[in-house]
């Protein structure tokens, strides 16, 4: 059988570099690869809801701004289908079902929902009018891991391109399918998460180096920031503290400029940018002995940054021109998904025993039985 990627994102903000190298250059890359039967790209906007009930606007308009980042960033419709989690409510029957499969205990035990508890503030000891700590937990946020192994097996997805923050997610979707199919018999397909290649595309800090980029940290550069945004953010961005003078040695650990270039610094960029260095080694090399600039280094990524971004936002551009036009997109890519996802829930509901309309042997069987019984 052809391999089938699914994934997505929260509709909660605009995209930024720490989604593109993450994920998002990933995807288009698997896209134009030829080698998946199928990739289903969605917008999570039920689970973005599960810890913004309160602010369904922000969802509703992010799905759009998403959809034009997707766009923008090469991901085509007429290879990708794009769609929108709420417009397929098959994913919710089917997490209805999956709840039967999975301990409270097991979901307490998942790290990046643990995280996520204490990052959003959640808390079940706040008191009342604490305006810092949120009271309790929503039950649907505690369980969207769940829901989470409801979006990639409705679609048999093989391949899951994520970030690291993710697997926690894949190895409980597997948990599932497993018990699933131990249960009811072989229906479900086991994915595998995609990581990014390195450790700075993986986990890409903020401009602040702080340990994440992240809306609520106000350390992004998003996709659609101006080039002049751009170039203010990297020139204010966390270096090395040490690094006073040029003569100075200085550190590439921890050093955000020079995370940003493990990301993003392909070999061409040398020769086109910054033509006194043959790689990013020999650059790496000259800052630690000393005699390399902070300045010199940052305007290198911002050439980079900039020749990446151009062709994304003039695209971003053109969609922006065309809003009506995405939708459309939108509406045919969840109809797609509909029909995939309707596929495999005849499926589960005939290994789980409910397709009673269905299996016409069963009520011919049950028939026979009363007949023989009332004789
Ligand atoms: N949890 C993902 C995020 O926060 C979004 C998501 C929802 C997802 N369902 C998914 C990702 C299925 C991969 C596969 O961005």
């Amino acid at each position: 059988m052809g391999k089938i990627i699914l994934t997505g994102d929260r509709p909660t903000g605009k995209l930024h570099l720490g989604h593109y190298v993450g994920s998002l250059r990933r995807r288009v890359e698997l896209q134009d690869s030829g080698q998946f039967e199928r990739i289903f790209i969605m917008i999570a906007d039920a689970q973005a809801l599960t810890d913004n009930a309160d602010d369904p606007e922000k969802v509703r308009r992010n799905v759009l701004e998403v959809a034009l980042d997707y766009l923008a960033c090469g991901l085509d419709p007429s290879k990708s289908t794009l769609f929108i989690q709420s417009q397929v409510p098959q994913l919710c029957e089917l997490a209805f079902y999956y709840m039967n499969l999975v301990t409270v205990q097991r979901l307490q035990r998942n790290p990046t929902v643990k995280a996520e508890i204490q990052l959003r503030g959640f808390s079940e000891s706040a008191a009342e009018g604490d305006t810092q700590q949120r009271q309790g937990i929503p039950v649907g946020f505690f369980t969207y891991p769940i829901s989470q192994a409801a979006d990639i097996t409705a679609f048999k997805a093989t391949t899951v391109p994520a970030g690291e923050d993710q697997e926690p997610m894949i190895e409980q979707t597997r948990e599932i399918v497993h018990k699933f199919n131990t249960l009811y018999g072989p229906t479900l397909v086991a994915p595998e998460i995609l990581l990014p290649a390195n450790a700075a595309c993986q986990r890409l800090p903020g401009t602040d180096g702080k340990a994440k980029m992240s809306k609520s940290l106000g350390n992004c550069i998003y996709l659609s920031d101006p080039a002049e945004e751009v170039r203010k953010k990297v020139m204010g961005m966390y270096t090395d503290p040490d690094h006073l003078r040029v003569e100075d040695p200085g550190r590439i650990e921890g050093n955000t400029v020079f995370t940003y270039l493990d990301a993003f610094c392909r070999p061409e960029h040398f020769a086109r940018h910054l033509p006194d260095y043959p790689s990013l080694d020999e650059l790496k090399a000259h800052y630690r002995r000393g005699g390399l600039g902070d300045v010199k280094v940052k305007k290198f990524l911002i050439a980079i940054l900039d020749e990446t971004l151009d062709p994304i936002r003039r695209r971003r551009a053109e969609y922006e021109q065309r809003i009506g036009e995405v939708y459309d997109m939108l509406e045919a890519g969840s109809a797609a998904a509909r029909a995939a996802a309707a596929a495999t829930l005849e499926e589960v509901r005939a290994a789980m025993r409910i397709d009673y309309f269905a299996d016409r042997e069963l009520i011919a069987s049950q028939e026979r039985h009363y007949r023989n019984e009332t004789r």
